[in-house]
């Protein structure tokens, strides 16, 4: 089963006499245990997805199920742990006040709750602002009380909305390993970014939305295989020089095997890759002819 399914979805935002196509016939899956990355300039469409999966929306036309239940029931938002793309909280409460109250609405056990608080509380760095009101949280305490409270009911899908923004580089490792964590233990999760370097690392397969059409969706292995240019070989040559070779894909056995029979010292070979963050440039580049001719 697939744990999302997304058929045929369009969405049209009505602003006083205007129509605003948000949502294009998107369709997509998402298998048990992925984890999806969904790219996408501002205004490509991509909190609107995530809204009427998470039924604060509803579409236009087309449908979306998760784990098999239509998104607009009640029962299949019970399944996910979702972070909105600007959380707000309360902010009268404490964060382990905050996540008593989530928990209660997920109706988790009081006997397992204090301790679950504590494992998400532990793992976003929170223990020590615990007890504190919400309303002295900076943008990244916010934004790590919302990642604590979509992880804490434990469910098996995980929908985040740009799960790095407002993170420093320590919060945007820690958020790297809570998701790969997540996939050790067979979850799955579809999240939002810009941020295409972190979507090299942790995701299995991208799909990139412009205004509101999925144009690309591959695997992060192949379009990372696709992207090598060739190769940097570096060796040690006369004078005991470090010396840079630079060759095609289809050359590169034919001139290792030259420098070993000439004795020579291979210290490196590079790819020379075309990242995921060029892809994803060049396909919106893609677009624009397109969308300037209709
Ligand atoms: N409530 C709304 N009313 C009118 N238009 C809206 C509304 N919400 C979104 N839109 C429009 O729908 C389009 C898609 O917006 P959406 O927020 O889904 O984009 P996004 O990909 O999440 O962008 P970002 O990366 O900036 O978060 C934009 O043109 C936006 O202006
Ligand atoms: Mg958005």
């Amino acid at each position: 089963m697939n744990i999302v399914e997304i058929n045929a979805l369009s969405k049209e935002y009505k602003v006083k006499k205007k129509r605003i196509r948000a949502l294009d016939n998107l369709s997509l899956t998402i298998q048990k245990g992925e984890i999806f990355g969904f790219l996408g300039p501002n205004g490509a469409g991509k909190s609107t997805t995530i809204k009427i999966l998470t039924d604060q929306i509803r579409a236009t036309s087309g449908s979306a199920t998760i784990f098999g239940i239509q998104s607009n029931k009640a029962e299949a938002r019970r399944q996910i742990g979702y972070l909105p793309e600007n959380p707000a909280f309360y902010d009268f409460m404490t964060a382990r006040e905050y996540l008593s109250f989530t928990g209660k609405c997920f109706n988790m056990p009081e006997s397992s709750l204090a301790e679950r608080t504590n494992q998400v509380l532990a793992t976003l760095d929170l223990l020590d602002a615990a007890n504190r009101p919400l309303k002295g949280f900076s943008k990244g305490m916010t934004q790590r009380l919302g990642l604590a409270q979509a992880l804490l009911h434990d469910p098996d899908l995980f929908i985040f909305d740009e799960p790095m923004s407002g993170l420093d580089p320590v919060g945007r490792a820690m958020v790297k390993k809570i998701i790969k964590d997540l996939k050790n233990k067979g979850k799955t999760v579809f999240f939002s970014t810009h941020i295409t370097s972190d979507v090299e690392v942790v995701c299995d397969r991208v799909g990139i939305l412009v205004k509101g059409r999925l144009v690309a969706i591959d695997s992060v292995e192949h379009i990372m295989a696709t992207g090598i240019e060739g190769y940097i070989i570096q060796i040690r040559g006369q004078d005991n020089k470090t010396e840079e070779i630079k060759v095609s894909n289809s050359e590169l056995n034919g001139v290792i095997a030259r420098l070993l029979a000439d004795n020579v010292k291979i210290e490196r070979v590079n790819p020379v890759a075309h990242n995921l963050e060029d892809f994803f440039l060049d396909t919106i580049q893609a677009q624009v002819p397109t969308n300037e001719s209709q």
